[in-house]
């Protein structure tokens, strides 16, 4: 990216403009509100309380052109291998797409797409009418997903977020982490006779995965006694077919998917199953739809300064890499969104936490922010107060739904005044003459006024990014996810790094390995644990792995 003359130009014009503050900035331009916005359907997209000017964009917009933006997203959308390191192609806007033909390796995808689909939509239809029942004779009440990551958060999500949607009259459950308490209080309230296993994993070998789905499985026969009745109790999700049916799973209770889905870019392929046994696969559709209504329009909207998806992303990029802000906070104000933050967190850490570009050259600048968040309501009464007075800036994207037919308009009310009081609140700040002067009105002395104003001034200038959907329904949900992976993409083309593969997470994988096998190791004993065995790691690592077996043995 530095080699671009955009970039030079932008550490300029940072240098010449970062003194101009927000407020300043509408002042010079009173119709910023309505010029720095997009709209496209019902979402809208109001950017106009950042640290940019037309001219900010422009010279993004020449960056972004400099690295060939809109060459890469028609080498992303027809399927060219873009995940490098992996020779994969990255295809995940296939699956919400309409085109009849999309080839990769002499195959047209799309027919796989639509199988898996029906397959999909026939299964959720048996599982609803009660055809497909429990080994029993019961119909199947309760769903649990096992899965972690890309296999969890996604479902996790949409079925928080479209809860109102159920029409299925079942209850969703999702089991993602190793932890024994999060299996066993989950299972305690089940009938095996009427719970229904979803194992989602792309690969079929994730331990925490793996591990849950053995658990799961043994409480099931404990209870059931028998392995013939799996079949009706243990479906799977993945691209490994062997793994799957070494579990013990019927090749006919799985559902593909391909290695042209990234684990992060999978919900709406069939590790969604889960949100359509939940929602229906009428609603699910929706989602399809509002995903590839976003797909369109980033693919389709050439002039950039218009591409919703491109101008997130470039907003981003000007406070990562020139004002050096280090996070970016997903505040959703509503509860139905409370676990987009997560969501974002894993799409945009795992695809642009890189240090090294598409040819394994370090970088000289910095990649994907710090993204976090929970829901914003909650987070006003805990970590705003850093946000609005605190040393640090951290740009914030703000999440509203306009209106919510689920919920009820006196509270719809205050909690949209509130997110936009926050967006105004981080903008125009308070002086230290304006608090003095509150203070003086309600009646405090010169002296505690003088005192207490500097406690209660705000510098402000502190930026927001405000997306307004019209409700979340299964459509403006599928269209806010492609928006936050298109925005990802985006970033990885200009950082220049690979946004699709995750090798920083084998490391711990392969060490938390070597450590299990310390721990269960009958070789270790636990009189002579500063033995040979711990001596090929470090003395705190030896003496945590000690302080364990000491407890445990
Ligand atoms: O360890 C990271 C990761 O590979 C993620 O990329 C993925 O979403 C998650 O683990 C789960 O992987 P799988 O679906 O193969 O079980």
């Amino acid at each position: 990216m530095k080699e671009y003359k955009a970039f030079q130009l932008l550490q300029q014009h940072y240098l010449d403009t970062h003194k101009t503050t927000l407020v300043e900035l509408f002042h010079q331009n009173p119709e910023r509100g309505t010029q720095f916005s997009l709209q496209h359907k019902e979402l809208f997209f109001d950017f106009s309380k950042n640290k940019i000017t037309d001219k900010t964009l422009e010279l993004l917009i020449d960056l972004a052109s400099q690295s060939n933006l809109l060459d890469n997203i028609e080498a992303m959308f027809s399927g060219q291998k873009i995940n490098n390191t992996e020779s994969k192609a990255v295809l995940h806007t296939a699956l919400r797409s309409y085109e009849q033909k999309i080839m990769l390796d002499g195959h047209n995808v799309c027919d796989d797409i639509q199988y898996v689909l029906n397959k999909m939509k026939a299964f959720s239809e048996r599982l609803h009418n009660g055809e497909h029942k429990g080994y029993s004779g019961k119909h199947i009440a309760d769903i649990v997903n096992i899965g972690i990551g890309g296999s969890d958060l996604g479902p996790v999500l949409a079925c928080t977020a479209l809860k109102p949607y159920c029409n299925s009259g079942l209850k969703v459950h999702f089991i993602s982490s190793i932890d024994g308490y999060q299996i066993k209080d989950t299972l305690s309230g089940l009938n095996p006779e009427t719970t229904l296993f979803i194992i989602a994993s792309k690969t079929f070998t994730t331990q925490e995965t793996i591990t849950n789905a053995n658990t799961a499985r043994k409480w099931f026969l404990d209870y059931a006694k028998d392995t013939r009745y799996i079949k009706h109790h243990f479906v799977a999700v993945s691209t490994n077919a062997d793994a799957v049916a070494a579990f013990g799973i019927d090749p006919n209770n799985m559902f593909e998917f391909w290695d042209f889905v990234g684990g992060r870019y999978s919900m709406f392929s069939a590790i969604g199953l889960s949100i359509i046994l939940y929602i229906g696969f009428d609603n699910f559709k929706q989602m399809l739809d509002g995903a590839n209504e976003m797909d369109k329009h980033y693919r389709d909207t050439t002039n950039l300064r218009q591409n919703i998806p491109v101008v997130l992303a470039l907003i981003g990029i000007w406070y990562n890499n020139f004002y050096g802000y280090t996070t970016n906070i997903i505040s959703p104000y509503n509860t139905r969104l409370t676990k987009f933050p997560s969501y974002v967190q894993q799409l945009e850490m795992e695809s642009n936490g890189k240090s090294v570009d598409k040819d394994g050259k370090s970088l000289e600048y910095k990649t994907c922010p710090v993204i976090w968040g929970d829901s914003a309501i909650n987070g006003q009464h805990a970590y705003y107060q850093l946000l609005h007075q605190g040393t640090s800036i951290n740009p914030m994207d703000i999440i509203v739904s306009l209106s919510d037919k689920f919920s009820n308009k006196e509270h719809n009310d205050i909690l949209i005044a509130n997110a936009i009081a926050q967006a105004e609140a981080f903008m125009c700040g308070r002086s230290v003459t304006a608090a003095k002067k509150e203070l003086l009105n309600l009646g405090c002395n010169e002296a505690n006024s003088g005192f207490l104003s500097k406690h209660k001034s705000f510098t402000g200038n502190r930026p927001s990014n405000m997306l307004m959907l019209p409700e979340i329904s299964p459509y403006y949900l599928g269209m806010l996810i492609a928006l936050y992976e298109h925005k990802t993409f985006t970033q990885g083309v200009i950082w220049g790094v690979n946004s699709f593969d995750q090798m920083g997470v084998e490391l711990g994988k392969q060490l938390a390995k070597n450590i299990y096998n310390d721990i269960t190791s009958n070789d270790i004993n636990n009189d002579d644990i500063t033995g040979d065995e711990l001596l090929k790691h470090d003395s705190s690592t030896n003496n945590l792995i000690k302080r364990y077996l000491k407890r445990n043995t």
